[in-house]
């Protein structure tokens, strides 16, 4: 019996923020610690780089980052053979100066492509040359620094069959393989994962992920994880016991899983009730991931909902993450932190509690 997985059944969530802030030991990174789950965040390299209370607040709860948008495709290469590294090499520096793990976002992905590629007029074989350049470049430069790399991002549809994308026209189906191996060529050490959203529980989709890593696997392709994105609404979100047994199927491929994206937009302005039911919802997710031995890391979609790309993306909606604007702990945060307080608490003492590893 896993003593992580037990003693969150047992855990009841009172959901009110917190009004004092955490001290080191209470904070999600030091708790989470003791549960080997590494806890992480999207981050905003402009608000990095500007915001010190944001930068702070990524320190003291985190131990996992990875960058909303510092290592796509258009931002490092905005010009054929030009790279600019000037966000990506900030975000390391800051993770290394404060303990964190990184994992590079995204290797292998149909958006932020910048237009010189997408407009330009490129044979597969040139194409093939672009893509294993860009990966090499990336990864060599990083090598040791970067633990792990979302490889591929979103290469499923919606129903379950491949996405038809400017790397799937361009380079033919086997383009995913290549850049496993490409990735890996240049990092050996470094832990391969392919990251989609909306495949989190059952259905077509998550079939279709299931899938394509299965056939990844046999193929030969160096893939060692997957991330379940989990960006999810209190109208849309997968229930947690669909969750748990798709990451115990994905588990029994040899593969590591991972909440890798989670947030939960909410009507604004966000009421009470909904922000109690998004901090079940959290607290739903987390268990789901710690009642399964390879769900190795739980991350959230940005840190704060200054800077959460919600708002933007969908006009009316927000609040999604697990502090607030001015980085106030919300409901959410606090469902969270009590299951890795309780769980923290339990490995201290040794205390056996009732529930079974899944
Ligand atoms: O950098 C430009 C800036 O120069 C320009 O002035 C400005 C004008 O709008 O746009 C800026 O780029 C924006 C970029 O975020 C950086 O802020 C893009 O327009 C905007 O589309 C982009 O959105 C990002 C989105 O991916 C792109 O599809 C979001 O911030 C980012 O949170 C989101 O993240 C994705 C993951 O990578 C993959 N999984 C889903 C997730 C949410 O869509």
């Amino acid at each position: 019996m896993s003593l992580r997985a037990a003693v969150v059944t047992t855990v009841f969530i009172a959901a009110c923020a917190a009004a004092l802030p955490a001290v080191a030991a209470d904070t999600l990174r030091a708790l989470a610690q003791s549960a080997s789950l590494r806890i992480g965040t999207a981050v905003n390299v402009d608000a990095l780089n500007t915001d010190a209370a944001y930068a702070r607040l990524l320190a003291r709860e985190f131990d996992l980052v990875t960058p909303e948008n510092a290592m796509k495709f258009s931002v490092v290469q905005p010009e054929r053979g030009r790279f600019d590294f000037a966000q990506a090499d900030a975000l390391v520096a800051f993770a290394e100066a404060h303990g964190m793990q990184v994992n590079g976002h995204v290797l292998v992905w149909h958006q932020q492509l910048p237009d010189w590629l997408t407009q330009g007029q490129f044979s597969r074989d040139e194409l093939k040359a672009i893509l294993r350049e860009h990966i090499r470049t990336l990864v060599t430069r990083y090598r040791g620094r970067v633990a792990s790399w979302d490889v591929a991002a979103e290469a499923v549809a919606e129903d379950g069959h491949a996405r038809e994308t400017f790397w799937s026209r361009g380079i033919g189906p086997d383009y995913l393989v290549l850049a496993f191996q490409w990735a890996h060529e240049a990092d050996p050490q470094a832990h391969l994962r392919y990251n989609d959203y909306g495949g989190e529980g059952d259905g077509a989709k998550s079939d279709g992920i299931y899938d394509l890593v299965a056939g990844l696997r046999r193929k030969g392709a160096p893939i060692h994880g997957v991330g379940l994105q989990m960006h999810a609404s209190l109208k849309d979100a997968p229930r947690a016991r669909d969750v748990r047994i798709n990451m115990k199927r994905l588990a029994a491929l040899g593969l590591q899983t991972h909440i890798s994206e989670m947030d939960v937009m909410l009507p604004l302005p966000a009421s009470r009730a909904d922000l109690r039911a998004q901090a079940a919802l959290y607290r739903d997710m987390l268990q789901a991931c710690l009642a399964v031995l390879q769900c190795r890391s739980f991350s959230v979609w940005g840190a704060s909902d200054r800077y959460s790309w919600i708002p933007e993306f969908f006009p009316g909606q927000g609040d999604a993450l697990l502090f607030d604007a001015d980085g106030r702990t919300k409901p959410a945060y606090e469902s969270v932190r009590r299951i890795l307080r309780a769980l923290a608490s339990s490995k201290r003492t040794g205390k056996t509690v009732k529930g079974q590893r899944h």
